[in-house]
This record gives structure tokens, sequence and C-alpha cells, in this order.
């Protein structure tokens, strides 16, 4: 099947740096398409040449099989004339307008006269709850109500794709999971194809019908979320969908071990693009995978059981963060504070422990020293993310 919507071959480069390296991103029409990447992998790059913002210096982009974009034949529909809705990290409501205002200017924009009067402001206001505030002005509202208004802004015109960049980033924690489950209703109920920019692996889980990792200007996996949950094609996705912890592995005569060198044994773990002769591998795991025993003794039978010491943790409510050194790698898991509670409060940073896992979580990539996964996993550590409702059942 052809894709209504397609991105082939784009290129962006901002003097010699090449941001968008030859990316193809074909979209089904209806889709909620999440792109996840770091800070400045160009996802808003692409974005930006999505809606007209910017020129691409190569490749090719067509929606509803329409060419709007071609480097090589010089199309290039100007922005105001593709039907795309944009909602920005920023909101960028105009201060002087009214929410109406604010809402009705893409019908304004594109000279929908007849939209302007027939009660589609109204309705696009209704549909994030916001129909009480259209007379307001966007200093009278909570940031909360800014992005609603601006997502009614995206919509208000029924584009033929809205682009989301990072539009939850500056909400609180429960604003965010608001508007975040509005935005989800609404393309429920509304069918538009989206593009929804984000760094954050719980928006993409939640939202994306698929993701698309980026890494670097180019897409690293483009899946759908149980698919890329699951199996992620390289330890740069791995790390970045929630497997924190990293186990560096040395092949001897008898098989893997860890830096400690307790044994690891690989057979039913998912091991993807290591040579047959390799002597290092890198092993990706969940924090939620991993367990927090007393003793090794204490471990299930079957489970790969690593030797530790204790380095921190910290109360969570139902749950201890712990943080847990084994050789050369530092590893996080989550222990019920109902199971555990009562003996790491007797504990001190130091203590022999001792951890395990059932090799089947275990990822297995080739140890490569690639600084693009450091990044990551500095800012995974900090998100011990928990599945995604979609996928606990
Ligand atoms: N107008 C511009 N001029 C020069 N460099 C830019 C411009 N816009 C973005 N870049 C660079 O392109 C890279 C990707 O930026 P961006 O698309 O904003 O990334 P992301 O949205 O993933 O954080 C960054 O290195 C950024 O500095
Ligand atoms: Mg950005």
């Amino acid at each position: 099947m052809t894709s209504r919507f397609s991105v082939s071959g784009l290129v962006k480069k901002y003097g010699d740096n090449v941001v968008v390296d030859d990316l193809d991103l074909p979209i089904e029409e209806g889709e909620f398409l999440v792109l996840l990447g770091p800070s400045g992998c160009g996802k808003t790059t692409t974005l930006r040449c999505l809606a007209g913002l910017e020129t691409p210096q190569g490749g090719s982009i067509s929606f509803k099989d329409e060419l709007i974009f071609d480097a090589e034949s010089g199309v290039n529909v100007p922005a105001h004339r593709r039907n795309i809705g944009m909602v920005f990290q920023s909101y960028a409501l105009w201060p002087h307008m009214t929410v109406r205002k604010n809402i009705g200017y893409p019908l304004k924009v594109r000279k929908m006269k007849e939209a302007l009067k027939d009660g589609s402001i109204e309705q696009a206001a209704r549909m994030v709850d916001c129909e009480g505030l259209l007379d307001r002005y966007p200093s009278q509202l909570s940031g909360g109500q800014q992005q609603r208004v601006a997502v009614a802004r995206g919509l208000v015109s029924r584009p033929d794709l809205v682009l989301f960049d990072e539009p939850l980033s500056n909400l609180d924690a429960r604003l965010r999971d608001q508007v975040r489950s509005q935005i989800h209703q609404l393309h429920q109920q509304l069918g538009f194809t989206a593009v929804f920019v984000t760094h954050d692996q719980s928006e993409a889980f939640a939202l994306g019908d698929r993701i698309a990792i980026m890494k670097a200007g180019k897409i690293e996996q483009y899946d759908e979320p149980e698919h890329v949950f699951e199996t992620p094609v390289s330890e740069y996705v791995a790390a970045f969908i929630g497997m924190s912890n990293r186990i560096e592995l040395l092949r001897g005569h008898d098989g893997w071990r860890t830096t400690k060198g307790d044994a690891v044994d690989l057979s039913r773990a998912l091991v993807r693009g290591v040579p047959d002769r390799g002597t290092e591998a890198a092993a990706r795991l969940r924090p939620d995978d991993l367990l927090l025993h007393a003793s090794t003794a204490e471990a299930p039978a079957g489970n790969v059981v690593l030797h530790a010491e204790l380095v921190d943790f910290e109360y969570g409510g139902r749950y201890y963060d712990v943080t847990v050194r084994s050789g050369e790698d530092t590893l996080l898991l989550r222990a019920s504070a109902a199971e555990h509670g009562v003996t790491l409060k007797k504990s001190a940073p130091g203590d022999q422990i001792a951890v395990s896992f059932d090799p089947s979580a275990l990822r297995v990539y080739p140890d490569q020293a690639d600084a693009a996964i450091d990044t990551v996993s500095q800012t995974a550590k900090t998100a011990v993310a928990p599945v995604p409702a979609k996928l606990a059942s």
C-alpha cells in the first residue's frame, strides 16, 4: 500500500551542518505518528520542512498524493497553501488577540470566510473545553488553557495534517497528562493525520500508532509501539525507550560474563548484531525487569544472578528506586516497598546484595562507544518508565 502522505529523501542543511539526512517517512492517512528523539536530532526542522517554513535542499514531500515539495523539479507549495495545523511547545498565541480571534486565525489566513461564521471556532473551542474562554486574552489564561486553545487553533481548519512540536513540554505534570489525554481523544474522534514530536518516551507510547525514533537526522527505527518496546533495533533505541540499565558483557572460554565475573546465559536473550566471535557486547535491561535480593541464594531459579553492592535507595511511596553497583555497571531498579521496605531501611550504602533478572528481558547489542547513547542513558536514568497501559495487559 502506498502512503497518502510521504516524505522521501528529505535533506536539510544549515551551512555544512546536515540536520535532516536523507529522511524517509511514509505516513498513513489518519495515523498518529510520533517522532521521538533527543534534543538536537532534527525533529523540529523536519516538522518545519513539512509545514513549508523551511526549504529543504533535497527530497520530496507529498500529501494526499499531491506533490507539495520536490527539490528536483522545484515544486514548493507555500506554507499558507498547505492545509496543515501546527501546535508549538511555546503555545505561540497572539497576545493582542482574543481566544476567538486566535482560534480563527488559520481560517482567516486561508480565507475560509464561511468557516469564520459557521460556528467552526465555537466548535473547536468546545472540543478542548474552552468555549467559556472565547472573549479572554491569552494573558488571562493558565498554561494548560493556553495550550488547549493552541490545539483548537491547530484543528479549526480541519487540516489534512496536524503537526505537534513538543506541545506538552511546558506544562506541569498533572496538566501534561490532561492535555495528552485530550489530544488522544480528539484524534480518536476526528481521525486527523498527525506528526507529534517529543523526546519523552511515555508520550510516544501513549499517543503513537507508530513511533519513528530519530538519531542525527535519520530514522533509526519506525514501528508500532509494541514492537519498538519489545524489539529495539539498536542500543540507541533501547536506551531511549527506557532500557536505562547497561550491562557490559565479556566473552571468555566458558561464555559471557559481566565485569564482576557473573555468568550471563544469552540463549534466551534477544541478541542483535553481535558478531559470532565478538568478545564484547552491551546488554540493555529495563529497571522494572531487575529484582532485588538480600543474597544470591534468594533469586528465582532460571534467573541470571549478579553480585552487587547497594549504592543508594530513594523512597517513592509504593516502591523504592534502588541504585546498585555490580563490577563496572551501575544499575537501577524499582523495588516494592511492601516487600523490601523493612530490609532497605536497615541497610546502608556498601552492603552486599544481589540482583537478578529473567534472561529473556535482555536486549544485547555490539559494544560501541557511541556518544549519543551516553547522552541518552543519562536522561533515561532519571525516568523509570512504567509499562504503558496498552502493553501491561
Ligand atoms: N535556523 C537554523 N540555523 C542553523 N542551525 C539550525 C537552525 N535550526 C536548527 N539548527 C540546528 O539543527 C539541529 C537540529 O535542530 P532541531 O531540528 O531544532 O532539533 P530538535 O527539534 O530535535 O531538538 C541543531 O543542531 C540546531 O542547532
Ligand atoms: Mg525541537
